[in-house]
């Protein structure tokens, strides 16, 4: 029965390390892994967020492909307690989710289309949390909005010095902790606690959050 056991762990092992964005909700090609949300006619994965050439430049994100919005204001969270920095409008680490995030921009407007070198929208908006134009809906659990004040502040600038015993200490100089999260080595961003190319803790975590052990990552409480 053990040795059963043990082949049967052997054997989904490589499919445990190796799920990669392909087996999450942000693999719109079909609706197997992005049930409500995917593109028909479409086969690249990638290439709704990167491309090979001609990415946008705009934000400075990594061969960027998705169409962004630089006029677009956000409501950024605000609250009487907080002591640090925040900016006026939200980071790369950020606008790179809110331009699919919130809802303003299809989920497929393409700075470079697969195979040409042009713009335009790739396959045709299936499943019920997309509107008919490819946006995600208001009524997706995965609908952020323009709207940022009932989500966790983002556009931080991370110093703990501005509120002593509360928070971690962090410099943001290196990729293991307490360093870690913060988005382009200073600010609390989407980034801080989602990976978009990994879903294994589920909603894209960057790790498990039992216990709130992501949250203990900055907060001390
Ligand atoms: C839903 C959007 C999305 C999809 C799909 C996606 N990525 Fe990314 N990827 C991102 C974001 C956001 C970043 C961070 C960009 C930045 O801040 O510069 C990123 C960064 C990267 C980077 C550079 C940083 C790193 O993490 O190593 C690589 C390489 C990368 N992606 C490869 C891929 C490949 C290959 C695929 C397809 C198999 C893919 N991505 C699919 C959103 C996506
Ligand atoms: C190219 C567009 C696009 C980009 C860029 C993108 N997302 Fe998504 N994301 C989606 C869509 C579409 C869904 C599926 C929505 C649905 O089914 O209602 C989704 C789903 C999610 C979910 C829910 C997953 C689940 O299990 O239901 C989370 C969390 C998420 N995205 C976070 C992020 C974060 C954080 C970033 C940036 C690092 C990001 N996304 C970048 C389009 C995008
Ligand atoms: C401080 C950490 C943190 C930051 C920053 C953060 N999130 Fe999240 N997000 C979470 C956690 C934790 C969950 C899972 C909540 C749960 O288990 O229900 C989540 C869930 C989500 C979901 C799924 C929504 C749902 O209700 O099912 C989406 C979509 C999402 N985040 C997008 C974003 C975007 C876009 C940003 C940036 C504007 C962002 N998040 C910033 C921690 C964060
Ligand atoms: C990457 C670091 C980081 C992570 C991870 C993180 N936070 Fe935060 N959080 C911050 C920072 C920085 C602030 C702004 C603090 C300030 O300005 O005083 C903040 C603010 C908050 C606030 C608002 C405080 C106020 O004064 O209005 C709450 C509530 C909060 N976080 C809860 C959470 C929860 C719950 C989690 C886990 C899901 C979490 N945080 C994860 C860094 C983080």
């Amino acid at each position: 029965m053990r040795k059963y056991t043990i082949t049967i762990f052997l054997l989904i092992l490589p499919i445990l390390i190796w799920a990669g964005v392909d087996q999450t909700p942000h693999n719109f090609t079909s609706s197997t892994y992005s049930k409500n949300a995917y593109f028909v006619g479409t086969r690249q994965v990638c290439v709704f967020c990167h491309t090979h050439h001609n990415g946008n430049q705009t934000l400075g994100a990594a061969l960027w492909n998705h169409e962004t919005n630089e006029t677009q204001t956000y409501t950024m969270y605000s609250s009487n307690t907080m002591d640090m920095t925040q900016s006026a409008q939200p980071h790369k680490g950020s606008l790179v989710c809110l331009s699919c995030h919130d809802g303003t921009i299809a989920i497929n407007s393409l700075n470079n289309l697969p195979g040409q070198e042009q713009a335009g929208l790739y396959g045709s908006p299936g499943g019920s949390n997309l509107d008919g134009s490819g946006r995600l809906a208001a009524s997706s659990h995965a609908f952020v909005g323009t709207d940022l004040t009932d989500d966790h502040p983002v556009g931080i600038t991370y110093d703990a010095s501005q509120d002593i015993g509360n928070f971690q200490a962090k410099t943001g100089n290196s990729a293991s902790y307490p360093d870690r999260l913060l988005s382009e080595g200073l600010y609390v961003e989407c980034s801080s606690c989602h990976n978009p190319h990994d879903n294994t803790f589920s909603n894209f975590l960057v790790e498990d959050n039992s216990g709130s052990q992501l949250c203990l990552r900055c907060h001390i409480k």
